[in-house]
Order: C-alpha cells, then structure tokens, then sequence
C-alpha cells in the first residue's frame, strides 16, 4: 500500500487497535437542518475532542469546523437527493478529488443504493470515485444506504451490498448491524463500521448494538443522530468509545454513560 493511503487510512483507523470512532454529521446534505443539527458548529465542537474522525460535507466542513483542527475528516462527496422527494438513492458525486485534496481530508465518502432504481448510477459513481481516489492515496468509504427502507437491513442485503461496495474498490464499508453480523463482516474483505440509524428509545440499546457490531467483527462506528441526538451527547460518544477502544462491554459503558450522565 503507498505510504499516503496508508497514512491516510491511519488517521482514521487507530494504530494502536486498527479500530475507529468516527462521528457522523452530514445528515444535512438530504435532510437539511435536523432536530439537533440545526447549527452545526454546536453541535461538532463539544464532541471533537471524544472522537477519532468527522465525517461531514465540505460547506460543513468549511464553515462550522475551525481548520485549526487537527482532526481527521472522511468528506461526504455523493448528493444531489433530499428528503422532499420520494426516492432518495438518485446520487451523483458532487465534489471533486481536488477540492477533498485541498481540504486536506483523510477519506472521501458516499453512498451507494443497491436494489434501487439507481443501483446502477451509484455503483458506477462508486467506481468512478475509486479510480480518481487512488491516484491520489486518497481511501473511499462506501455507505450501503437503505434509504426510507429500514427494512432492508438485514444480513443478505447488507452483505450483498457491503462485498459489492468492497469488490468496486471502497477501502471502507458503513453498513448497520444487523442480525447474523457475522455474515456481514465476513464476506466484506475491507473494514467495516457500523451507523446507528434513526435514534433508538434508549442509549442502552445503542451501547447494546455498539458491543455487539465490535464483538462481532466490526473495527468501529460512524455514528450520527444517536450521539447528538441524546440528551447526553458526551457522556454518549464516551460510552461508546469505551466498547471501540478499550473492549469494555455493554453494561461497562452503560455505567460509564450513567456517571458521566450524572456529572453533565
Ligand atoms: C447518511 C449517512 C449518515 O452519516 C449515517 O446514516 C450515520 O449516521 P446515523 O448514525 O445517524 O445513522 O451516511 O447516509
């Protein structure tokens, strides 16, 4: 592997354990301003200091993060779909390999849609992205979206669409976790993290789903609505971030969450 992917890849993947705590804030890229991402910037800042990674959108990026950063950024560069209309797989790649470069990011991300009408136009978008990515060291991160069809997470559909993502070139695969995880992550020959989804009723079920994506193969969390979305988003990302790097298990980072809950 070149020396820049590599180090590219490890910016986002810890040396130490080969695992990540990535924090997921694009939402707005087809959501617009939602519950809690309203101004972005304060949302991201408390948090950065919790995490290994960002990933976000450039106009984010550019205007809420402070690039006095260091820290390292996955760069959502697919778009072009909204929550306004009915089907959400119609994506496009919306920015270029120079303007990640300039941005100085350490992946770039997006999202294909497999089974969809679409299905086509992303996986080539996929491809198309590989191919100038690589020129530059620059890892891509696959997202095996589902769309408004939650339904659709289960083992044979995410590890359709994760080894798919992975045999087109993606260095990266978010995916759910899902029953028999284990199918998922074993046919997917790249590294996969896991999303969160829509917020779950209780941050129990979230260290919960966490515990058991790592324990089953997972190297991480690209995480979004279930972090900020709680009332207690450090205490949460901490929780969280235990089960990824210290092994902890899942009533470990409950008590984790509940004292650091208690002192916020
Ligand atoms: C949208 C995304 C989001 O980043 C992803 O869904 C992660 O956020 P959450 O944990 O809120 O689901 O890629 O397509």
């Amino acid at each position: 592997m070149d020396w820049g992917m590599s180090n590219r890849l490890s910016r986002i993947f810890s040396p130490k354990d080969g695992r990540a705590v990535m924090l997921a804030v694009d939402h707005g890229y087809f959501l617009g301003a939602i519950s809690k991402l309203e101004e972005p910037r304060k949302t991201i800042t408390p948090l950065i200091p919790y995490v290994d990674s960002l990933m976000l959108t450039r106009g984010v990026l550019r205007n809420c993060v402070d690039p006095q950063n260091n820290i390292p950024v996955v760069l959502r560069v697919s778009g072009g779909n909204s929550i306004l209309k009915e089907d959400l797989s119609d994506e496009e790649v919306t920015v270029s390999i120079e303007d990640a470069l300039r941005l100085n990011v350490s992946a770039v991300a997006l999202s294909v849609y497999l089974g969809t009408e679409h299905e086509h136009q992303t996986l080539i978008a996929l491809a198309r992205l590989v191919n100038e990515a690589e020129n530059y060291g620059m890892p891509v991160l696959a997202v095996t979206a589902v769309g408004k069809e939650l339904e659709k997470r289960d083992a044979k559909f995410l590890s359709t669409a994760s080894r798919i993502a992975a045999e087109m070139g993606a260095r990266i695969v978010k995916t759910y976790y899902c029953e028999d995880f284990e199918k998922v992550v074993n046919s997917c020959p790249v590294p996969i993290v896991i999303a969160g989804g829509p917020k779950m009723k209780n941050e129990y079920d979230v260290l919960d789903t966490t515990y058991s994506a790592i324990s089953r193969g997972a190297k991480g969390v690209d995480m979004g609505r279930n972090i900020w979305q709680s009332r207690w988003p450090i205490a949460m990302i901490s929780a969280v971030r235990s089960i990824v790097h210290e092994g902890v298990n899942t009533d470990a980072a409950f008590a984790l969450f509940n004292k650091l809950k208690d002192k916020s």
